[in-house]
């Protein structure tokens, strides 16, 4: 399991202050889901899932959201929002080729080991599924993500 209690300690914070469910998608990060992900009606794969507040939104597109995250804190304000598991994305607690789209948003910073991250996710979809990341770096304004992406496996 990687080391990355520290979300633990900030869950309430998280949940309460920093991205409470809001209606006016703040950070852009529903209209990123819109644009890249899009429409669909399988399972979606949420890596690092945190305290669930996407969930809605891939619901609202269709998606049976599930979500994987290390931290029991987060996790605990997932639970009513999603079905989710405590798991290291590094190795994903998911079957081979099993689900039908994934995104990890917020989170490759967090994720020293990202690229073992990516492989995890490319063996968990389904050959033909994308994933779509949303990512934003110390460097930039937490609003403006410096890398979005749409991948097709
Ligand atoms: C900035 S939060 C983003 C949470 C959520 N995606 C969001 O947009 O609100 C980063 C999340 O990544 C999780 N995380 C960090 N390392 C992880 C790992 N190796 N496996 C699973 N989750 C991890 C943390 O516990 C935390 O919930």
């Amino acid at each position: 399991m990687a080391p990355m209690a520290g979300y633990d300690e900030i869950a309430d914070w998280y949940e309460q202050e920093f991205l409470p469910r809001s209606s006016d998608d703040a950070y852009g990060v529903d209209r990123s889901l819109r644009e890249l992900l899009g429409p669909g009606d399988g399972t979606c794969l949420e890596v690092g899932c945190g305290t669930g507040v996407h969930a809605a939104s891939l619901r609202t597109l269709g998606w049976t959201p599930v979500g994987v995250d290390v931290s029991a804190g987060m996790l605990r304000h997932a639970r009513g929002r999603l079905a989710c598991v405590r798991g290291d994305a590094e190795r994903l607690p998911v079957r081979d080729a099993s689900v039908d789209a994934a995104v990890a948003v917020m989170v490759h910073s967090d994720m020293p080991g990202y690229p073992d991250v990516l492989r995890e996710t490319a063996r968990a979809l389904r050959p033909g599924a994308c994933s779509s990341t949303w990512a934003c770096t110390p460097a930039s304004a937490v609003g403006s993500p410096t890398v979005r992406t749409r991948t097709p496996w």
